[in-house]
Formats: structure tokens, sequence, C-alpha cells
């Protein structure tokens, strides 16, 4: 357990995006059925959600659930949603006791209706809430995000309501994306030492900092999370510019 005091020199980035891999692995070296390693990987989501609070993040993104997900085996997707199904109500009561604002992106359309009315309440009930956001990407995919946004975009110009033309901006496009009205991640984060971004925020990630580590989702920590900011403070951000 770290004290305050180690923070107290730090810029706290403002949004910090997780790639919470490995959960498969860890349950496979101890032994055990993957989805063991979903259900100690969801312990630690609810831990860094209170940590990312108290740290005074403004934004904290995770990767919960991939469009390419589906794919995985009958049993495992089906686990899964079980987890999502009894974590939302925990998540709950985590976000109203820190002032934890929660927010999904991804097309929820998918899923079972239990879960996207619990997916509906869940933000409902947190949205007053003035302290982190805490986004959770579910059937979520960075070219699918974008794919949607050009739909409703398409759409805005056929009623009217848009003009298809030069004065059509980045910032008037980051609108129109599940993340509207967020800024950037400062900050990825992934676990499990893979070198990939797996269709993640492709949009959002363009000028983040990004920091890797070796352990697998369900051993992360505040530590960690605490080593990760420490990296970042090192980086010199120039967004391109020199
Ligand atoms: C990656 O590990 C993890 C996932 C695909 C699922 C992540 C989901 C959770 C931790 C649950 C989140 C829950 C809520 C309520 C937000 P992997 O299975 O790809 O691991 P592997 O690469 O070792 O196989």
């Amino acid at each position: 357990m770290g004290t305050e005091n180690e923070l107290k020199d730090l810029i706290i980035p403002d949004h910090v995006a997780i790639i919470m891999d490995g959960n498969g692995r860890w349950a496979k070296k101890r032994g055990l059925p993957r989805t063991f390693g979903h259900r100690q990987g969801c312990t630690v989501v609810e831990r860094t959600v209170e940590d990312a609070a108290r740290i005074g993040l403004k934004y904290l993104t995770v990767y919960a659930f991939s469009t390419e997900n589906w794919k995985r085996s009958e049993d495992e997707v089906g686990a899964l949603m079980q987890l999502f199904r009894y974590y939302m109500v925990r998540l709950l009561d985590v976000a109203v006791k820190n002032n934890v604002r929660v927010k999904m992106i991804g097309d929820r359309r998918r899923f079972p209706e239990d879960i996207i009315a619990g997916i509906d309440r869940l933000e409902n009930d947190t949205k007053e809430a003035t302290g982190l956001t805490f986004v959770i990407a579910v059937n979520y995919g960075g070219r699918d995000e974008i794919r949607r946004a050009a739909i409703k975009f398409a759409e805005d110009v056929k009623a009217g309501r848009r003009e298809a033309s030069e004065e059509f901006s980045e910032d008037d496009f980051s609108e129109y994306l599940d993340t509207a009205h967020m800024p950037y991640p400062d900050l990825l984060i992934r676990t499990s030492g893979e070198l990939r971004l797996s269709n993640f925020l492709l949009w959002q990630l363009a000028y983040s900092e990004i920091y890797i580590t070796d352990l697998y989702w369900p051993d992360f920590n505040r530590d960690e999370l605490i080593n990760a900011i420490k990296a970042y403070n090192k980086r010199n951000r120039r967004f391109g510019g020199v």
C-alpha cells in the first residue's frame, strides 16, 4: 500500500485507458479454468476503480469485451455474461460509495435484454456523480465505433442537420464517437506483455503514451498503476511537434 506522499510530485493524467489482458493465462498458470481468471479480473476492476478515484484520475476506461470476443467458446462467452450480470450490481455499489459516474461505450444492442437494462440502470443511477468517470467498453471495437459514427453522420447529412464540407473538422467527427465529450486518454496501460492495440480506441489513442506491464490483469494493483503514472511523468509529449 503506497502513501499519498509518493503522488505529491507527480502529474496525474486526466484519462487512463486499460487493456486488461491475461486473465486466461493467469488461470492456466494455476491449473484453473479460464473463467476463474475472469472472475478474479472483475475483483481487480473494482479495486482499480477505487484506486483511480482516490488517486484523482478524472477518467478510467477499461476494455471489458471486444467485438471479436464473441468468437470465444460458448461456455466462455456465457461465463462472461454471467459475470457482467453479477458485477454490474456490485459496481453500482462501488460507484455510489466513491462518487463515480459509470458510462458504457460499444454497441450494447447485441447483449441480452437484462444486461442492456442493467447497463442503462448503472449509467442512470450514477449520472449525477462528480468524481471519476469510469468507462467500460463492452461489445466495443475501434473500427466498429468509427463505422457507427460514420453512419450517424451520414444520417445527419441526409436529414439536412449537417453539411459534408471541408469545414467538418476532426473535433466535429469525434462528437459522433461513443466517447463524445470525453477527453482522449493520456495514458494507455496494457497488461500481460502483449504489444498490440487490439482494436481499442483507435481514434482516441492517436497521441496517448503507452505503458506495457508483464503482470497478468488479475495481478494488477495500485502499485503498478502508480508505476505507470511515474513512467508517464518521464515522457515528453510533443503531439507531433518538436
Ligand atoms: C483478457 O484476458 C480479458 C478479457 C477478454 C475479459 C476482460 C473482462 C474482465 C476482466 C471483466 C470485466 C468486468 C466488468 C464488470 C467491467 P484473456 O482472456 O484474453 O486472457 P489470455 O490472453 O491470457 O487468454
